[in-house]
């Protein structure tokens, strides 16, 4: 990895073994982008890749010259309202009502490692060596801002990651409209564009979409990142697969409202921007203010969708989530949400815990129902204290009686929330989200505290704090359990209410960093409704997030194939539930169950008990299972094989680092009669290996199973028994791959 300045063409060149990325000043001042793509070799000039020509209709820089004009010119961080008329990076409403900017080249730094994003999640190094950034400073000769873009480049993958500062370092306010993390424009538009799209319960299926002149984005305007698009995008050479051509994967580490636009203009040419969503957002910098905007990462693969998607696990993984869990292979719970929703006693959980123990289960977790006035959704949210009518011993007596059965406990919060029924909304009726004179929206009867105030925040910070100091807690579910409305604070000023979405965050984000420094070996697992907030900024505070409130082994493929996309498995939290199915009503064989979660952190959702005696001798069977594979699927390195998206089966498979263990998962939704004999082909073995399938103690190299692959026929074939289990519809293995010595 390196980072050359070449001084005579003034052009940067970032490169590691598998991306280039370069980039020039330009005879205006503004940054032009050269390349982004495959590692070239570096060399002193790039600038013949500044194509200009004259054409009609076109708006000059400068007065007798017919060819500067930023309308055709690639460019790294692109203003508003001059000559260029796409969608820019960054727009300023300054004093005197204008909004023109003219960001020019100041200086540079080029130096090793990765500077921290004050108050926002970033991807962050380690050792020396792991990467090197390169900081350009521009200046706004009017208003006197200074701009720093931020480019990390990693060592390993084709990673970069951006960001970009404002400091006004003139006299006058100004405010901010549009300040984008990320901004690179393409040369050509021959891509298709992969979006990870849904609703509640459905989150992030996979859709693509050609690029054709004119716009494609995504956004949320909800105030979290949305079940609706996930703040991650991708752009294929139409001819890209999973293990071949082009893709280029951006994704945001932030949890708030967002956009992802890809512009492809007249030439052809595509601008990508991501950043916090320009509308609704205004930022006022006072003089002497600055403003960070979010980080945003790209990651460059020139081997297909499986190396973006590993190069994404393994940052994500190693360099975003944090603290003692990281690293661990995550504890196997039961969660009682929908063993018992809110009908629950302090025994009645306690029974719940027992048979769960009992089956090898490590953590026991109590959601939602458990303070204030919480026997139903319409009270108690903000009175984080227990509810002594049903936990007479309070969360404390409960917690020792769990640990008491050799177990460790876990609780469920939703800080960000109050119910109008509650004491803290009595106390505090001004602390929640609302504009003045107008109606203010619930969503599942609550309303949103204003995380934007640090003293709502330190209320709550201090609930929680009382609670896990008092008690023997392990971990947390966080959850979030509506969007925001009538966006407003009454603790800012008019001029300021632009601020509020972004400031909401960073109240949250702040919660989040106190609570992880206070009880640094809390497990916190996020959720917002399932997977309205499973995104990259919240990984670095909670390294797994319940990725859906579907918890049906059939509709879950897909959720968790589309999710493997830029998260990696060990963040997915996935549990086996009753049957039939509480969202969709299915009935799947409990084996499916399992071996759709075991690719995830892997848990119960049900009550054990009420499991025949020998679902529970399975139960105990996949415990242990998941205990002795555990490293390999949620760390190992992880393939997708076959698309839930595009047929009947599905596959994918985790290979442990050293090679010697593969775990393939092979699913199959419909039965089919007399159906064609299939296989499947495998990847990341090592060719030279022998491995055994432990199931049937076949022996094949690993050549084999890569290129003509593993043979997974299992249709009836209309003649088999009516008692034969296996071959049903939902049905599914995991094949169990060991290299022998
Ligand atoms: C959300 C979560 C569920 C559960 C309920 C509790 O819907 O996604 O897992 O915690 O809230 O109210």
């Amino acid at each position: 990895m390196n980072i050359q300045f070449h001084e005579t063409t003034k052009t940067f060149h970032l490169f590691n073994d598998h991306l280039s990325y370069i980039l020039c000043v330009l005879e205006n001042g503004h940054l032009g982008q050269l390349y982004c793509g495959k590692r070239i070799h570096d060399k002193e000039d790039f600038r013949y890749l500044i194509e200009k020509a004259p054409r009609p209709m076109t708006s000059y820089v400068y007065e007798n010259d017919r060819t500067f004009s930023l309308e055709h010119i690639r460019q790294e961080y692109p203003v508003y309202g001059s000559t260029d008329y796409r969608h820019p990076a960054v727009e300023i409403l300054q004093d005197d009502g204008s909004r023109i900017s003219d960001f020019q080249y100041a200086a540079h730094t080029i130096f090793a490692g990765k500077p921290k994003l004050p108050g926002l999640p970033a991807t962050y190094t380690e050792a020396d060596g792991e990467a090197a950034t390169l900081r350009i400073i521009l200046k706004d000769p009017v208003t006197e801002i200074k701009l720093e873009l931020l480019y990390t480049i990693f060592a390993y993958g084709g990673i970069l990651a951006r960001s970009a500062r404002f400091i006004n370092e003139g006299t006058k306010p100004v405010h901010l409209l549009n300040a984008m993390s990320f901004s690179l424009d393409l040369p050509d538009k021959d891509y298709v564009w992969m979006q990870l799209s849904g609703a509640w319960a459905r989150e992030r299926h996979i859709i693509n979409r050609p690029l054709e002149q004119g716009i494609l984005s995504i956004d949320s305007m909800r105030g979290n990142s949305s079940h609706e698009h996930n703040p991650f995008m991708v752009l294929k050479r139409p001819y890209t697969t999973e293990t071949q051509g082009e893709a280029l994967g951006f994704s945001f580490i932030y949890s708030g409202n967002y956009r992802i636009q890809a512009e492809v203009d007249t030439h052809d040419t595509t601008r990508i921007t991501v950043g916090i969503n320009p509308s609704g957002f205004d930022w006022k910098l006072e003089a002497g203010e600055s403003f960070q905007t979010p980080e945003a990462v790209m990651v460059y693969s020139a081997e297909g969708l499986n190396a973006m998607s590993q190069t994404f696990h393994r940052l994500y993984r190693k360099r975003l989530a944090r603290g003692y869990w990281r690293d661990r292979p995550r504890p196997i719970l039961n969660n009682n949400w929908e063993a018992t929703y809110f009908d629950f006693t302090e025994d009645r959980l306690v029974e719940i815990a027992a048979k769960a123990k009992e089956c090898g289960v490590e953590l026991f977790v109590l959601d939602d129902g458990w303070f204030g006035k919480r026997n139903n959704d319409l009270a108690g949210l903000g009175d984080w204290f227990a509810n002594r009518d049903r936990l007479p011993n309070g969360i404390a007596g409960l917690s020792e009686r769990i640990e008491a059965l050799g177990m460790k406990f876990g609780l469920w919060f939703e800080p960000e929330m109050v119910n109008k029924d509650s004491d803290l909304y009595r106390a505090h009726p001004d602390w929640i989200l609302q504009t003045p004179g107008r109606r203010t929206s619930h969503g599942r009867n609550q309303f949103v505290l204003d995380f934007s105030r640090n003293e709502v925040v330190d209320c709550i910070y201090g609930m929680m704090e009382n609670i896990l100091s008092q008690s023997k807690i392990s971990y947390i579910k966080w959850d979030m359990n509506r969007s925001i409305t009538e966006c407003y604070s009454a603790a800012l000023p008019a001029d300021r209410q632009g601020e509020v979405f972004h400031r909401y965050i960073l109240g949250v984000y702040d919660l989040y960093e106190r609570l992880t420094s206070a009880f640094p070996q809390v497990l916190f697992e996020s959720c917002a409704s399932g997977g309205g907030r499973f995104d990259p900024g919240l990984l670095y505070y909670a390294p797994q997030g319940w990725a859906s409130d579907d918890s049906d082994a059939v509709e879950r493929l897909k959720i968790q194939y589309g999710t493997s996309m830029c998260y990696p498995i060990s963040s997915i939290g996935s549990h086996v539930s009753v049957s039939p199915n509480h969202q969709v009503l299915r009935r799947t064989p409990l084996h499916t169950r399992a071996n759709v979660a075991y690719f995830g952190t892997f848990g119960y959702e049900l009550d054990l008990n009420k499991l025949p005696e020998e679902e529970l001798q399975e139960v105990k069977e996949q415990i242990s299972f998941m205990k002795e594979y555990r490293e390999i699927l949620q760390f190992g390195t992880f393939y997708r094989l076959k698309s839930p998206f595009e047929g009947n089966e599905t596959v994918w498979m985790s290979v442990s680092e050293d090679k010697k263990t593969a775990l393939v998962g092979w699913y199959r939704v419909l039965n089919n009669v007399n159906a064609p004999y299939t296989r499947v082909r495998l990847q990341g073995l090592d060719p030279d290996m022998v491995y055994t399938d432990i199931r049937s103690d076949a022996c094949h190299y690993g050549d084999e199973l890569m290129n003509l692959g593993l043979l997974t026929s299992d249709a009836t074939s209309g003649e088999v028994s009516r008692e034969e289990k296996d071959c049903g519809d939902f049905e599914s293995k995991i094949y169990i791959l060991k290299a022998k010595e």
